[in-house]
């Protein structure tokens, strides 16, 4: 696995401070939700890293749950970590999660410090790595105390396991109390991972807001919608696209809304001299607010496109409210997944 990685491979991408932190992170980072599992293509997995790498790309999202099976992206990622990235490890920023069902028993699900402690002791093995950079809680718990959470994530900087910790899904209120006690922990919350797109604006009524408030960065899960953000299915659903593969994206939610909204933001994007995806990560950007825009990518050319639209002029203020115009003139429901 011989790999070097591309001299010019800072010279494009761009940097955001995450929150109040040391951290800079790329505005487009990389995540192994789909794609890198064991009934995935190596080879093909194993480009989508280098090429991310390549064009600055040097933060890479994984979770103990991500595969399927769950863990073998990790095992898999850790194989190519150890293999041709093996030099640039002081390059990456690496992060996984845990806060999903794992394994079987009652100490392989949710927020507990019995399963937060196991789950980074498995994941590091799986990845072959010494430590993490963030070690997130994935969802929230309604049953654990939150300090318990919070002060496992806090054991794990001190134990050396990882070297931030985040939150996942947690609404705003939850956060700032979460953010609060990592605080007088004396380890402070560095980032927030929510859903974020055109599709899903939750986290603008308050969650940006108090993230902002508390010097907490924001990393963008699903900025394309899965890929309903491209232009992707406005022809049809395409063999081998996510919908017909995976289990959070089905043929019967690609319904004529969403459609007709992703028609016209479609044109509107061709008409200025981007893809869709391109304007869609941008619209994302708009915001200081948001560090990082944390795509998902099937292709080389997919990592590609989303990294040549950062290149594109902002949207204006008249695009934007263009942009909420189209957005609100449908009845767009992504609230199954
Ligand atoms: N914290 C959480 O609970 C949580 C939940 C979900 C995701 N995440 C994180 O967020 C990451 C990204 O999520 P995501 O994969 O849903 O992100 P996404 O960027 O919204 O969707 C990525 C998918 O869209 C399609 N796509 C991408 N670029 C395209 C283009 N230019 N043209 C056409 N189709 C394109 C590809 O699917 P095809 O296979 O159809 O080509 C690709 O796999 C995950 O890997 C994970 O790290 C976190």
């Amino acid at each position: 696995m011989s790999y070097i990685a591309s001299p010019t491979r800072y010279t494009e991408m761009k940097y955001r401070r995450c929150g109040n932190s040391g951290l800079l992170l790329p505005v487009l980072s990389l995540g192994l939700w789909h794609n890198f599992g064991d009934l995935d293509i190596r080879n093909t997995y194993q480009q989508l890293l280098f090429k991310a790498f390549d064009l600055g790309i040097t933060h890479f999202d994984l979770a103990n749950n991500y595969g399927p099976p769950p863990g073998s992206a990790e095992t898999n990622f850790g194989q190519i970590i150890n293999g041709g990235l093996k030099a640039y490890r002081d390059e990456l920023v690496i992060s996984t999660k845990a806060g999903y069902i794992m394994w079987d028993g009652p100490y392989g699900d949710w927020g507990s410090k019995k399963y937060m402690v196991a789950s980074l002791d498995q994941s590091l093995r799986r990845m072959g790595l010494e430590y993490v950079d963030i070690f997130y809680h994935h969802r929230p718990d309604p049953i654990t105390p939150l300090y318990e959470t919070m002060g496992a994530l806090d054991l794990l900087v001190r134990q050396g396991k990882a070297l931030y910790v985040g939150i996942s899904n947690y609404p705003a209120e939850l956060a700032a109390e979460a953010i609060s006690i990592l605080r007088s922990l004396g380890t402070p919350c560095l980032i927030h991972q929510p859903k974020y797109s055109m599709f899903v604006r939750d986290p603008e009524d308050n969650l940006l807001a108090t993230l902002a408030t508390n010097g907490v960065g924001c990393i963008a899960f699903s900025p394309l919608a899965q890929g309903l953000l491209t232009d992707k299915y406005i022809k049809g659903i395409p063999e081998g696209s996510r919908a017909t593969k995976a289990k959070f994206l089905k043929p019967e939610q690609i319904d004529e809304p969403k459609l007709n909204a992703i028609r016209a933001l479609n044109k509107m994007a061709l008409d200025r001299g981007d893809s869709l995806a391109q304007m869609a990560i941008n619209w994302l950007l708009r915001d200081e607010r948001v560090s990082s825009v944390l795509i998902g990518a099937s292709g080389v050319g997919q990592i590609e496109e989303a990294a040549m639209g950062l290149k594109r002029p902002s949207l204006s203020l008249e695009e934007l409210e263009k942009i909420d115009f189209i957005l609100n003139s449908e009845d767009i429901d992504c609230s199954w997944w």
